[in-house]
């Protein structure tokens, strides 16, 4: 059975939908997007993603298209008409098919923005081998733009960034400016020392992690100490854990830093125990 697919205002079977070749996300990646996780059939962080969804449009001078109400109704749908248990739900909002290429913007007024939304199924996607084992990453230069903080379609150079880790023989890349890991190639990026979380403070040069907002909230409220400033590769290697985190991976550890192991090379406590609040709240709250 193919998937069910949402594509400005129609629900059709995936071969048969289709947006325009002038869509400026096809051709300028003048688009933003957003990851919500769903499990057990149910929604996890979605306000968070709509809030964020909406700052990124803002900081692009694009409308918001939909309603909160509105976003929610299609993703339920989706959710019902695939079927989908544990996986993910994908929405992409583009400037729109302005009918030629051309840098300027369109006239937002006749140029309508672009909807795209398709869920990706995962069954079991809580329960990862790679979270029992922990990852390794790799570093990086981070070669991306300034705006980091808006969630743009622009995804060549984390591509890359996950093939070079590929090609070394690692799950992932952090990615290093300036000497110091601004976060993953699409995950935000944690050591832990002596029981502290350490992750980068939030500013341009990273996206706010929604799943980073409600981490930190957990840690918080189970007494966890959290520092939020950035570190360098070397003080990574010396840490006693290090850990990413995003709507897909959730809370997920890594064991090894350019072929460093932490620790005894397994995950350590703080992830292990971060990760079960996260799970264990996220799927109370999920709507
Ligand atoms: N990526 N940093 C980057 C660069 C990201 O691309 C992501 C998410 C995150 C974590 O954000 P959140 O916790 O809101 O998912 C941090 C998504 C999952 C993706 O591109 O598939």
């Amino acid at each position: 059975m193919s998937r069910i697919v949402y594509v400005n205002s129609d629900y059709l079977p995936e071969e048969e939908a289709k947006i325009s070749i002038f869509d400026r996300g096809f051709l300028m990646a003048d688009g933003v997007y957003e990851v919500t996780s769903v499990l057990g059939g149910k929604l996890i962080d979605f306000d968070g993603h709509v809030a964020r969804l909406n700052r990124s449009l803002g900081e692009l001078d694009m409308a918001i298209p939909l309603s909160r109400d509105e976003l929610l109704a299609i993703h339920r749908e989706l959710v019902a008409k695939n079927d989908l248990v544990d996986g993910m739900i994908y929405l992409q909002i583009t400037r729109g098919a302005p009918g030629d290429r051309d840098f300027v913007f369109p006239d937002p007024e006749t140029c309508t923005p672009t909807v795209v939304m398709f869920t990706q199924s995962k069954p079991g996607l809580a329960d990862s081998p790679a979270a029992r084992a922990g990852i390794s990453v790799i570093s990086i230069p981070d070669l991306r733009w300034q705006r980091r903080d808006i969630k743009t379609v622009q995804l060549l150079y984390p591509s890359m960034g996950k093939m070079l880790a590929k090609a070394a023989g690692a799950d992932d890349a952090w990615l290093v400016e300036d000497g110091l890991v601004t976060e993953g190639t699409s995950n935000n990026a944690y050591i832990v020392r002596a029981n502290r979380i350490i992750t980068r403070e939030l500013s341009n040069h990273i996206l706010h992690g929604i799943t980073r907002a409600a981490v930190l909230r957990f840690a918080a409220e189970a007494q966890m100490e959290v520092e939020e400033r950035a570190f360098t590769i070397a003080e990574a290697q010396a840490a006693d854990e290090a850990f990413i985190t995003s709507a897909s991976a959730f809370v997920m550890p890594v064991v090894r830093i350019d072929g460093t192991a932490l620790g005894d090379g397994t995950p350590g406590p703080v992830a292990r125990r971060l990760r079960e609040i996260y799970l264990e709240e996220s799927r109370k709250a999920a709507i």
